[in-house]
């Protein structure tokens, strides 16, 4: 018996480097959840976890993959399966983008350098929110990848021409334009919390950072966070707590319009995607705008609920104007092969948000990395087992609806 016993039994050796030792069982993005889940404050994690009202946006951007069925292709020597594509005259490892995310040093101290040395690592693009926590330089500094930029239409236009001509000259190849902000949705568990940015050190704030010393000590050992992109600039820089809808409703401006995209192309020589596109009518005249790209969302369900699910918009959008325009699915990426569904109802590229954050606040750079590693692997995984080679051949004939 004890022979038995000797010969089935292996220990692994005790990894000391505690951060591989939380990453060593970590599968998926949802693991990555449940990792955040426990180190983060409660505030913090429903700030980056949450979405508006009832979460129904943010649940079925994720659920309507599983609605999507695969019809593989067997038998077609898949030994060498290449998941690059092309993106605005950019070879992108694989079809994702990093969407911007405001806040991001909320979840790590290192925050948007963290993701976006990690996306360059992975060969894709990093996108920087105007609300970010570190500057357009600074992240310039730390990544040479390809790298874009988020405007937010605050107010002070000027402002939004200044942000602009700072990262065309840190080299920021395209711009996002946010289009479905024009007020802040409405996300409960940030107003049950009263949850502001930076977060308020009350009581509850303080027992809640004992439960989570990681997070804490890392808080605050690190600088203060601010709104780096506009410190000093006369508008609200994050160095004293507000509420986000109340920064929004003061700062930003709801009276953007179509004129505005013009106003945007005027000033800007690369591609502009406008990000929150939620019907085919906005897609056409977006065509008509003059832009290159639209990004299919609702903001990861964090305005709108029971806002168009972007997986779901993909085929009509394609169809309308596929070919025209790049067309971006952006919310509810979870796994490599939900984009390898995207790209099969006619998306270019996907791009994710909470993805990232989870890993970031799971394991910081490391997590990061561990997460795209995931993501990567599971749309090469995909295309093989789905017998694609390339992007290209990944069509409409691969997937069907439940
Ligand atoms: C915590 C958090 C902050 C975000 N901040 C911004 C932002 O500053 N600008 C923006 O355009 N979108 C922002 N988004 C939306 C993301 O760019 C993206 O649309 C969304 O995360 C996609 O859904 P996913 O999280 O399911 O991937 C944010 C999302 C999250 C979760």
């Amino acid at each position: 018996m004890i022979e038995t016993f000797r010969s089935v039994v292996r220990f692994k050796p005790i990894e000391l480097d505690r951060v591989k030792r939380r990453l060593s069982g970590v599968a998926t993005v949802d693991d990555l959840r449940a990792i955040a889940r426990r180190r983060l404050p409660r505030g913090v994690f429903d700030y980056i976890d949450g979405g508006a009202e009832d979460e129904r946006s943010m649940a079925r951007n994720v659920g309507a993959f599983g609605r999507i069925e695969f019809r593989p292709r067997v038998l077609r020597d898949v030994s060498r399966v290449d998941p690059s594509t092309e993106l605005f005259g950019r070879r992108l490892a694989f079809p994702l983008i990093l969407a911007p995310t405001g806040f991001t040093r909320i979840a790590h101290s290192q925050g948007e350098l963290a993701v976006a040395r990690a996306a360059q690592r992975a060969g894709i693009p990093y996108s920087l929110s105007t609300v970010s926590t570190r500057s357009i330089e600074e992240v310039a500094a730390v990544s040479d990848g390809p790298k874009w930029f988020q405007v937010y239409t605050w107010r002070d236009r000027g402002l939004v021409r200044e942000l602009v001509e700072r990262s065309a000259a840190a080299g920021y190849e395209a711009l996002w334009l946010t289009v479905d902000t024009a007020v802040l949705g409405r996300r409960e568990r940030d107003v049950r919390r009263g949850f502001t940015l930076p977060p308020k050190i009350g009581l509850e704030t303080i027992f809640d950072g004992a439960f989570h010393p990681g997070w804490t000590l890392d808080f605050l050992r690190a600088e203060p966070i601010t709104f780096s992109n506009v410190v000093d600039k006369g508008v609200d820089d994050g160095r004293t707590a507000v509420s986000l809808a109340g920064q929004v409703q003061s700062q930003f401006d709801p009276s953007l319009s179509w004129d505005d995209v013009e106003w945007l192309r005027s000033i800007w020589d690369g591609p502009i995607v406008l990000k929150g596109i939620q019907t085919v009518a906005d897609a056409k005249q977006a065509v008509a705008s003059g832009v290159a790209g639209i990004a299919l969302s609702n903001h990861g369900g964090r305005q709108l609920d029971d806002a168009p699910t972007p997986i779901e918009l993909v085929e009509p959008v394609a169809q309308e104007v596929g070919g025209q325009i790049a067309i971006i699915c952006d919310g509810g990426i979870r796994r490599g092969a939900d984009i390898v569904k995207a790209i099969a109802l006619g998306a270019d590229a996907c791009s994710a948000g909470r993805a990232y954050l989870y890993a970031l606040g799971a394991a910081g750079e490391r997590g990061v990395d561990h997460m795209l590693g995931i993501m990567h692997d599971g749309v090469v995984r995909t295309m093989a087992l789905s017998g694609c080679r390339t992007i290209d051949e990944i069509d409409r004939s691969l997937v069907t609806w439940r």
